[in-house]
């Protein structure tokens, strides 16, 4: 059977997780949240205490750590991290963290190997341009800032963590900034990606679009 390989890019709150989620059990594909890879990452190195610009301890972490994806969940080195990548501290750092080159090659050559061996649906900033170029659905999701910010913001109050709206969209758009003025690789719609601007549409609306759009491809 040929290989499905879907590519989800799009700035933070944009929904592309739950999207893709949804897709992957729609089309019976692995979901890869990506981001979960930066964001582990970035746990190790906050609970090693390492230096964003200590390249030498940054090679280190890398050579040994162990991100993997088991059952929907993430595990960094044996060790289940769902909720702690989802921690306010996590959201501060992780932007700074993956503008690292040697932490961009490294998860770079771990997602394609997974999209190698697998049919997948891969979330990122990066997957249309930079790690899957050739895949033959490519979506760029958006959303308004003000909207993004409210779901962003909605997720994390469920989760009990103490925080307001204003905080949030801070947050948000400087992590859009870092990602989109990165050198290497930044947030950027593939010029083949089709552009989903999610603001005011559900999440059925939008998978609607997306099944749509991949038929049209199709045919
Ligand atoms: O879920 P949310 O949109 O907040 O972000 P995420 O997908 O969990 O990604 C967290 C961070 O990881 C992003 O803000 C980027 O800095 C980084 N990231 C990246 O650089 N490249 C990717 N392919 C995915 C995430």
């Amino acid at each position: 059977m040929a290989k499905v390989t879907i590519a989800i890019d799009g700035p933070a709150g944009a929904g592309k997780s739950t999207i893709a989620k949804r897709i992957a059990e729609l089309k019976n594909l692995l979901y890869i949240d990506t981001g979960a890879m930066y964001r582990a990452i970035t746990l190790k190195l906050l609970n090693n205490n390492v230096a964003i610009h200590d390249k030498d301890r940054i090679k280190t972490i890398l050579e040994n750590t162990n991100i993997e994806f088991i059952e929907g969940s993430i595990f960094l080195d044996d060790i289940r991290v769902d909720d702690e990548i989802r921690e306010p501290r996590i959201n501060e750092n992780v932007s700074e963290v993956s503008a690292i080159p040697l932490i961009r090659e490294t998860l770079v050559g771990l997602q394609r190997k997974i999209a190698e061996n697998n049919n997948v649906v891969m979330d990122g900033r990066d997957i249309g341009t930079r790690v899957l170029p050739d895949a033959k659905y490519k979506f760029f999701l958006t959303a308004s800032i003000g909207e993004r910010a409210e779901r962003r913001y909605e997720e994390l109050v469920k989760k009990g963590y103490g925080c307001n709206y204003e905080e949030v969209v801070k947050e948000i758009t400087k992590r859009d900034k870092i990602d989109s003025e990165r050198v290497l690789d930044p947030l950027q719609k593939a010029e083949d990606a089709i552009l989903v601007d999610t603001t005011g549409k559900n999440i059925a609306e939008v998978i609607d679009i997306i099944m749509d759009e991949m038929k049209s491809i199709d045919s």
